[in-house]
Parts: structure tokens; sequence; C-alpha cells
């Protein structure tokens, strides 16, 4: 269940006006170059800077929130449409396993998650 704070449509509209020095998603962004990582989960992407960052540089980028009307204003940046958008919660997202030569984490292949709700699918 997404913070009422961050569901709001008329917050979620504001969030990147409150906060337009992102130069704290520069640590994030080297850790990213540094483990040579291919694919990124960004879970709690809000609206979506990171993932939209990370995409625009040629990583395979899925970002994750449970906030709709945070993905909402996220899919209207530029270079959303490279982005895999997730509307859902950490603890709906299925196991995880790292492959440390292509990526920071991933779903396992057997277990993809589902766009636009992030259900685990059945076993
Ligand atoms: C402070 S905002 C940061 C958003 C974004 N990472 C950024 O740097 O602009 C925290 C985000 O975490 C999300 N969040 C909170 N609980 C979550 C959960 N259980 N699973 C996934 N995301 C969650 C919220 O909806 C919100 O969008």
């Amino acid at each position: 269940m997404a913070d009422a704070i961050f569901e709001e449509p008329r917050l979620a509209e504001i969030y990147d006006e409150l906060d337009p020095d992102r130069s704290d998603l520069d640590a994030y962004s080297a850790m990213a170059g540094e483990f040579g990582a291919e694919s990124v989960l960004d879970v709690g992407c809000g609206t979506g800077t990171l993932a939209c960052l990370l995409a625009g540089r040629g990583l395979e980028v899925i970002a994750v929130d449970p906030a709709a009307a945070c993905l909402e204003v996220a899919r209207r940046k530029p270079g959303a449409g490279d982005v895999r958008w997730v509307h859902g919660d950490v603890t709906d997202l299925p196991p995880l396993q790292v492959a440390p030569r292509r990526c920071a984490v991933r779903p396992r292949p057997a277990e993809r998650l589902r766009v636009h709700g992030a259900k685990r699918p059945p076993a």
C-alpha cells in the first residue's frame, strides 16, 4: 500500500519541483557503472528520475513503486518509454538473484514481473 503523500496526485506533480537538485543520484549512477550493471531494479522509483537517467544511459531498467500518482508523473518524462514501470510493492516482487557480471539484481527468468501489477506469479 502506498504512502498517502506519494499517492496524492497534486503532491506527485510537484515532487520534482520541491527537490530540484538530484545530485544525490550521482552516487547510484556511479555504482551502476562501477558494478558494470546492464540491468537495474529501481525499488521505490517515485517519479522516476533515476530510472529515466539510467535508461538514458542504455541500461535496462525496471522501476517499481506502489504509488500510482508518482508513476503517472514518471511515465511522462523523457526516456520513460525505455523503462519498464511496475505498479507494486517491493514485497510483491518474486525472489531475486544476483548475476554479478551483468546486473545489480534481477528477477529469475522463470519469475518475470508482470507490468502494471507486481503480483507473484502462481507457483
Ligand atoms: C522519498 S520517495 C523517493 C522516490 C525516488 N526514489 C526518488 O529518489 O525520487 C520514496 C518512494 O518509495 C516508495 N515506497 C514506499 N514504500 C514502498 C514499498 N514497500 N515498495 C516500493 N516502493 C515503496 C514511495 O511510494 C515513494 O515513491
